[in-house]
């Protein structure tokens, strides 16, 4: 099979979104092909016992996640196993469809492995994408479901979005992200408010019991943060996952002005809030750390810290196929040689450890 250092060489000749294309493409045919499929299924997926956990009533056969943003519109839900990803995350899907900003909107900054994106929520609306899952209903992987609002949807009317968004998906995701920390629709972060978050959750509490969580942006205080989080999880959010992407310029030599970046330059950041959230939140919900995750020894400093899941998406973009199942079998490696038996142990060991001083 083609070596993925050459195809890389090949796939950023093009212009970033191009690239992104030509994988969905692919990853769309991938699951025709059943033998191919069925390979790489075996090859990259690590179903082991000791990195299963049931969550969300659902069984997440090892902790690596595909973030938000990479299958915007639900159309490669099927290849994400031949990935190695024990769950997906698909959107952020708006009420109705959305072109996003401009192009050029997405840049990579290659030394840095780091990708900058300014995409501004482009989907095909929600409509559009539960047909889309409904096509490939039963999942064979967990699925969550990441809602914002349209651009357009003037500030005052936003919870009728979020309200559309969560009817819409309640029946066809197993879990549910809300999704205010985007720094590509204006005023979007504004709603990380605790009036609104408040607000928020109590409506979805009354829309569904299916379990929805909020993912927050790295660019506050921790203080603000926990405080945000904290009133999310007491409204009813059934858990938080941190975090989006940042728009500290400063983290990369020659930035673009627009948009957000992610990758490498973000995994310090993202990891310095998520560790202090988690001394807050620890065993109170569930905490999903992303933003910068490219091997196991990053996903497993992030379980230890009180991740019970990871997601990533820039690193497969510089790393390739093969990256999901290296970090689950260096997990596996990891706890072999810390003496853990089971995931469970390793989630949160580093806060236990502190409580036990
Ligand atoms: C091109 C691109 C598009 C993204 N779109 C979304 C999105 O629609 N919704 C969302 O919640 N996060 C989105 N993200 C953020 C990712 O889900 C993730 O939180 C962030 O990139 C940090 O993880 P990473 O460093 O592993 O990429 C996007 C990221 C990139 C690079």
């Amino acid at each position: 099979m083609l070596n993925y250092e050459t195809l890389k060489k090949i796939l950023f000749n093009f212009e970033p979104e191009t690239a992104h294309h030509f994988a969905e493409l692919a990853l769309k045919a991938l699951p025709n092909i059943p033998f191919v499929n069925d390979y790489m299924v075996k090859r990259n997926f690590i179903n082991d016992k000791k990195l299963t956990q049931e969550l969300f009533g659902q069984t997440f056969a090892n902790p690596v996640g595909l973030g938000a943003g990479f299958d915007k519109n639900a159309t490669m839900i099927k290849a994400m196993p031949a990935l190695g990803f024990g769950y997906t995350e698909i959107g952020t899907m708006t009420p109705r469809p959305q072109a996003g900003n401009p192009k050029p909107r997405m840049f990579r900054h290659i030394e840095e492995r780091t990708i900058q994106n300014a995409m501004g929520f482009n989907n095909e609306g929600a409509y559009k994408v539960v047909k889309n899952l409904k096509k490939v209903y039963p999942f064979s992987i967990p699925v969550g479901a990441n809602v914002g609002k349209n651009k357009t949807t003037p500030q005052e009317h936003t919870l009728s979005d979020y309200k559309m968004l969560i009817n819409k998906f309640k029946d066809i995701s197993d879990y549910l992200v809300i999704n205010i920390s985007s720094p590509n629709t204006p005023n979007l972060r504004d709603l990380q408010n605790e009036e609104f978050i408040t607000e928020l959750f109590t409506m979805a509490k009354e829309l569904t019991p299916k379990p929805i969580l909020l993912k927050i942006a790295p660019d506050m205080e921790a203080k603000t943060a926990i405080d945000l989080c904290k009133t999310a999880v007491k409204s009813g959010a059934a858990g938080i996952i941190a975090t989006n992407t940042t728009i500290d310029y400063s983290l990369v030599e020659n930035p673009k002005d627009i948009g957000g970046l992610s990758g490498a330059v973000l995994a310090d950041k993202s990891y310095e809030l998520f560790k202090e959230i988690a001394k807050e939140l620890y065993g109170k919900t569930v905490l999903i750390s992303v933003g910068g995750i490219a091997d196991a020894k990053e996903a497993y400093r992030r379980l230890k810290a009180g991740a019970s899941l990871v997601q990533c998406f820039s690193a497969i973009v510089f790393e390739g196929p093969s990256m999901v199942k290296k970090i689950n079998e260096g997990l596996l490696e990891l706890m072999e040689k810390d003496g853990y038996s089971h995931i469970t142990e390793v989630i949160g060991a580093d806060l236990k450890t502190t409580n036990k001083e």
